[in-house]
C-alpha cells in the first residue's frame, strides 16, 4: 500500500511516528525506520543542540534508512535555542523535519535552502492551509483525539480530515486516534495519504520507556485521558492520573499557571517514563489507548497495520462492492 506520502518522503509505508517528548529517542526512531515507516527524533528531548547532533549520529549507527527530527516550537518565557537546534538538523543532513507547535515560517527558508523536506503538524484546517501556502512539503493534522496538544477547536478526525482534504493538495497525514489497520484504511478513505501515530508507538518493545508505562496504556480505556490547561487555552490531552486531576481542579477554581507549574514540570513527567510510576507527573496519552491491547515490536506493529489494511480493503470492503 503505497501513497504519494511514500514517494515524497522516501519511505516504504504510509505511516509516521510523530515527535514525542522523552520518548522520541534513537532506539524507537531507528526501529520505525527499519520497519519502513517515518520516525522522528524529538529535538527538545535532547538538553542541548550538541546532544541532538550526537543523538542523530547514534540513530544513524542503528539504521541506514531515512528518519527525521521533530522541532516543536512552543511559546515560552524562556525559549530553547530553536535556531541552533534547527541548524543542527540542517547540518546533520537529516532529510525531513516535522515542525509543530506554531507557524514554522521563520525556519522554512533555512530548511528549504538545505533541501530538508518539511512536514508541518497542526490541529486545524486553517493552519494546514497556511502551512501549505508557506510551501511545506506535507502536513500532518491532529484531531481532537490526539495525545498532546489538540488545539482549542475540538474537531475530531472524522470531520477534520475530510474538511482538510478539500483544501490540501500536498501529501497529508491523518493524526490522532490511529493505532491499527482499521485506522489506516479509514484515514485513506477520509482523504489522507497515511497516518501519524504517537501513543501506539509508546506501547512497543523498542520505546525507551519503563514497561509500567506500556502496561498502563494496555490497561487504560478510551475514557482514561484528561484535558488539562483548558482555561489557559493551551489544552493538552494526557493520561488521567492524580496529578492531571489536581491540575484541572486548581485551574477550574481560579488558579493560574503559577499554581500548577510544579505539578506539570517536564522533569516530573520524565520520571514517569524512567521510573515507571504513572502517578509521578503529567504524561501524554491519546484516546487510542482504548484500542491498545499489547506491546509488540515496532516491526510487528507496522507489518500488522499495513498488511491488515490491505486485507481489509481487499476482503472486507472489496467484497461489499457489487460488480
Ligand atoms: C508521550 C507523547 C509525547 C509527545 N510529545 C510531542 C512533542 O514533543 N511534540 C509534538 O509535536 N508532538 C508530541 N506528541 C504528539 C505526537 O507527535 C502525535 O501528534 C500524537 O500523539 C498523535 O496522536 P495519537 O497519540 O492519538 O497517535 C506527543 C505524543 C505522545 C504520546
Amino acid at each position: 500500500m503505497r501513497t504519494r506520502f511514500c514517494e515524497v518522503f522516501g519511505v516504504e509505508h504510509p505511516v509516521a511516528q510523530g515527535g514525542m517528548q522523552w520518548v522520541g529517542r534513537a532506539e524507537l526512531v531507528a526501529a520505525v525506520a527499519e520497519a519502513g515507516a517515518l520516525g522522528f527524533l524529538t529535538a527538545l528531548t535532547q538538553p542541548t543542540p550538541e546532544d541532538l547532533a550526537k543523538e542523530i549520529a547514534r540513530c544513524r549507527e542503528m539504521t541506514d534508512k531515512p528518519f527525521g527530527v521533530n522541532l516543536t516550537i512552543l511559546p515560552s518565557i524562556d525559549p530553547p535555542p530553536y535556531a541552533e537546534y534547527r541548524d543542527v538538523i540542517v547540518e546533520s543532513g537529516v532529510p525531513v523535519v516535522e515542525t509543530a507547535g506554531s507557524n514554522p515560517v521563520e525556519h522554512l527558508p533555512v530548511f528549504r535552502a538545505a533541501g530538508v523536506k518539511v512536514l508541518h503538524k497542526c490541529t486545524s484546517v486553517r493552519h494546514a492551509v497556511k502551512a501549505q501556502e508557506l510551501g511545506v512539503d506535507g502536513v500532518s493534522i491532529d484531531g481532537f483525539e490526539c495525545a498532546g496538544h489538540p488545539g482549542e477547536d475540538d474537531i475530531p478526525g472524522l470531520v477534520l480530515i475530510p474538511a482538510a482534504a478539500e483544501k490540501i493538495t500536498v501529501p497529508m497525514l491523518a493524526s490522532g486516534g490511529f493505532g491499527d489497520a482499521r485506522g489506516l484504511v479509514a484515514a485513506l478513505a477520509l482523504g489522507a495519504d497515511g497516518i501519524n501515530m504517537g501513543t501506539r508507538f509508546v506501547a512497543t518493545a523498542e520505546a525507551p520507556v519503563h514497561d509500567n508505562v506500556k502496561q498502563a496504556l494496555v490497561q487504560a480505556t478510551e475514557r482514561d485521558t484528561d484535558l488539562i490547561f483548558r482555561p489557559l487555552r493551551n489544552t493538552a490531552r494526557v493520561a488521567s492520573n492524580s496529578v492531571s486531576r489536581e491540575v484541572i481542579e486548581i485551574l477550574a477554581t481560579g488558579g493560574a499557571f503559577e499554581d500548577v507549574r510544579d505539578l506539570v514540570a517536564g522533569a516530573r513527567g520524565r520520571r514517569v517514563y524512567e521510573e515507571g510510576d504513572p502517578e509521578l507527573g503529567i504524561w501524554s496519552a491519546g484516546l487510542v489507548q482504548g484500542l491498545i491491547h499489547d506491546v509488540p515490536t515496532v516491526a510487528e506493529l507496522v507489518e500488522r497495520i499495513v498488511t491488515g489494511a490491505e486485507e481489509l480493503v481487499r476482503d472486507r470492503l472489496g467484497g461489499l462492492v457489487r460488480s
